[in-house]
């Protein structure tokens, strides 16, 4: 416990170091996360989305950034996403994209962020696809979820992702029913004030909110790689007799690969949630961090491309 706490603050502390996170853009892939992040370019991500593709898994794309602190850089993160979205469709792959907005413009000016998502998602509306919009820390819950209201109110390809852990997820839930959105446990630190702490709390809230926004007949994505929670939702739909159609489960790539297969076998519908690009490196440091288990195989993966 006390190994696995220190570890997670290591892996975290390393995840925010700038200079480690520039360096890494020169490395290439290495210390094992290509198990765990596409490739650094487009063309290695829509080659990985077609072989999951292949394996009967559906995509979301997310192309990887940190510290955007530039209109410039955002800009260009927003030119990102619209090229892979071209890429995904001239490929003819299943993939859908998801975004973080403070990779474009969140923290340096709302109105911008906006004007970058009004952009990709036109751009996904075109090649009828669909934006998904990760939700990052409590900080930025309320900007996120305005951003989202103002896009809907023009676009319906686009939802975003409510955090199991926060006291709000029930009322947030509430005013978005109709969404399609991706329920969560919540990847972040966050006080008390605002966020169970418990494990088992978090649990319940996390079925309870599957379960209310599944009852409301919204589109729900249940991502989760606890295999007892997914048994869960499996057997209340089919009591509820939830039709397949409105939900899917969905991983991230390279977690628990035979799980997400084997549940795509029996014919529920499994995204696979793909990363990519040349800021892998603090993207795989938060994910050591969750789970310091992980850490043996990226060991194994040692300089490793
Ligand atoms: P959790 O970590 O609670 O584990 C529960 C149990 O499942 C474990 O005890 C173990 O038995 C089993 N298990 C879990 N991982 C395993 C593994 N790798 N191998 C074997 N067994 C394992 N967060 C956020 O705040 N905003 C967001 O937008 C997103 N987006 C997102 C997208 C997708 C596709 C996923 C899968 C996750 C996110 N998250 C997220 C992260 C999410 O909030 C959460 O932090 C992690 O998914 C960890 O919680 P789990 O529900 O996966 O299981």
């Amino acid at each position: 416990m006390v190994v696995d706490k220190l570890s997670r603050h290591f892996f975290i502390a390393l995840s925010k170091n700038k200079l480690l996170t520039k360096g890494a853009r020169r490395w290439g892939l290495r210390l094992g996360a290509s198990q765990v992040v596409a490739g650094t370019t487009i063309e290695s991500v829509v080659q990985t989305v077609r072989t999951l593709n292949e394996q009967g898994l559906v995509c979301t794309v997310d192309h990887l950034g940190e510290f955007v602190s530039t209109k410039e850089e955002a800009r260009a993160a927003a030119e990102v996403c619209i090229q892979t979205l071209e890429a995904l469709d001239d490929a003819g792959v299943d993939s859908q994209l998801s975004v973080k907005l403070t990779q474009l413009g969140l923290d340096i000016d709302q109105e911008l962020c906006l004007h970058h998502m009004k952009r990709i998602v036109r751009a996904a509306e075109a090649k009828r696809n669909f934006v998904q919009i990760d939700m990052e820390d409590y900080s930025r819950r309320e900007a996120t979820l305005e951003i989202l209201a103002r896009l809907r109110d023009s676009h319906e390809n686009v939802g975003t992702a409510i955090q199991a852990y926060l006291h709000c997820a029930a009322d947030d839930l509430r005013k978005l029913e109709g969404v399609p959105l991706r329920l969560v446990k919540g990847a972040y630190k966050e006080p008390k004030s605002v966020a169970y702490q418990q494990k088992s709390e978090i649990d319940d809230n996390f079925f309870r909110i599957i379960k209310q926004h599944l009852d409301s007949g919204s589109y729900t994505a249940i991502a989760s790689h606890d295999h007892r929670m997914i048994k869960k939702v499996k057997d209340y739909c089919r009591e509820q007799r939830i039709p397949r159609s409105q939900y899917e489960f969905q991983m991230l790539y390279g977690f628990r690969p035979g799980l997400q297969r084997e549940i795509a076998a029996q014919g529920y519908r499994m995204r696979v949630y793909v990363p990519y690009g040349e800021d892998w490196y603090g993207y795989f440091m938060r994910r050591l961090a969750e789970r310091p288990q992980n850490v043996a195989f990226a060991l194994r993966g040692l300089f490793k491309k």
